[in-house]
């Protein structure tokens, strides 16, 4: 049994590599986190624009449909059939008037409720279900849904602490800049990490590896550690966005800054420059801004690329990133094709997303023989959790520890928060 004991230290700075590789931690995290008080990102509006349109998606290891209604209106039920607990919706997005298990087709409608089962009456008056058997108590269990400017989310709590306050003003503000314009989904693509999910959290919450890792961002300016550039948290610490200001610094500060890390960037050049080159559109001059909610969602800006990826926990010692590359619907063709390439940064066969992959695996797997030792996490200092104007700091990843540890109830007391 894992106890608030477990932490060395009360400001998260450290953290016991037994909760990355611990079966029963992980199943607490489902309980606790993911069918717990948490909001989830689902999809996004404009995926299902027509009524009967639905896609699958996961809450943690939860299997859930989500889908637009006759009236218009957007459902999501967990996607697992009452009778036998199989899943219901198999594939991954489509249009029906129903859901129906191919295992005995009990038959679901847009709004969950169980319509019709086949032998309801069994034959000739024989087997088949009680007359007694009440319909409407065995529909998909639903889960509460709401929206941030057509960014779905959907929770498993009954009485959730309402989506903008979950948020927090700082968060709700970056994701309606994401969003302050309608999308288009460009695309989608999957990773699958040998390493536990939240290594992932932890990794886009960490600023300034992007700089020391990723080779290609630091050598053609994209993303520098000497940028003018922070981190912002809301009050709760359990949410984090990680930004910079293009153009914020010099090759030659970058040089110096650089010159002792072991980061190759001096070497390479770009035959096609216009390939990383930051076009602004906004009245701002953000180039990053990577937003990480808790538990599993994270929207990404980098430079013009656009995409929201969702961190599917499979177990203990795997995890996928489902990732959905996005535009905006005004954007004209050639936009989309700056966007298009330049989304080549990341995915898995793109220049950063194989490395953030590499660094997981050999932390997950280095880590596994010692799990009473820790990770040292004390960039930008212990002690209390707040939002920097730098970016060289691993404080935000305390925050997802101090949030963490409250919902496990393994947060020690005299915790800070
Ligand atoms: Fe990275």
């Amino acid at each position: 049994m894992v106890t608030a004991a477990i932490w060395p230290a009360l400001d998260y700075s450290r953290v016991p590599y037994r909760l990355y590789h611990d079966d029963e931690i992980y199943a607490r995290e489902q309980e606790r986190i993911f069918r717990g008080p948490v909001w989830s990102y689902l999809g996004l509006d404009s995926e299902i624009p027509e009524p009967g349109d639905f896609r699958a998606t996961w809450v943690g290891d939860t299997p859930v449909v989500f889908n637009r209604d006759k009236a218009g209106a957007v459902k999501a039920f967990v996607n697992r059939c009452a009778h036998r607990g199989a899943l219901v919706r198999r594939e991954l997005s489509g249009n029906a008037k129903e859901h129906i298990c191919i295992y005995h087709q009990w038959c679901y409608g847009l709004d969950g409720s169980l319509m019709a089962i086949p032998f309801r009456r069994g034959i000739r008056g024989e087997g088949g279900l009680e007359p007694s058997f009440e319909m409407r108590r065995h529909g998909l269990r639903p889960l509460n849904v709401d929206n941030i400017n057509g960014a779905l989310f959907g929770t498993l709590a009954e009485n959730p602490e309402p989506l903008e306050d979950y948020l927090g003003p700082p968060i709700l503000h970056q994701l309606r800049r994401f969003l302050d314009r309608p999308v288009r989904v460009l695309g989608y693509n999957r990773q699958r990490i040998r390493g536990n999910w939240k290594l992932y959290a932890e990794n886009t919450r960490d600023n300034y590896h992007a700089s020391l890792l990723h080779e290609f961002l630091v050598t053609f300016g994209l993303d520098r550690s000497t940028q003018t550039g922070g981190v912002r948290m809301d009050a709760r610490h359990r949410h984090n966005i990680t930004w910079a200001e293009a153009d914020s610094d010099t090759d030659e500060l970058a040089h110096e800054a650089y010159a002792g890390a072991g980061v190759r960037n001096d070497f390479l050049s770009l035959k096609e420059p216009s390939l990383v080159a930051f076009r602004p559109e906004r009245g701002d001059k953000l180039n990053i801004a990577i937003t990480s909610l808790f538990p599993s969602a994270v929207f990404v800006q980098i430079s013009n690329s656009l995409a929201v990826r969702q961190i599917r926990p499979r177990g203990v010692g795997e995890v996928e990133i489902f990732q959905t590359m996005l535009g905006y619907e005004d954007d004209p063709p050639e936009m989309t094709l700056h966007r298009l390439r330049q989304a080549n940064l990341v995915g898995p066969a793109g220049l950063v997303s194989m490395e953030d992959g590499e660094a997981i695996e050999i932390a997950h797997r280095a880590s596994r023989p010692d799990l009473d030792r820790t990770t040292v996490i004390e960039l930008g200092g212990g002690g209390v959790i707040s939002d920097r104007d730098y970016r060289v700091t691993d404080v935000p990843l305390r925050g997802f520890w101090s949030y963490y540890a409250e919902l496990l109830g393994i947060e020690p007391e005299g915790a800070v928060r």
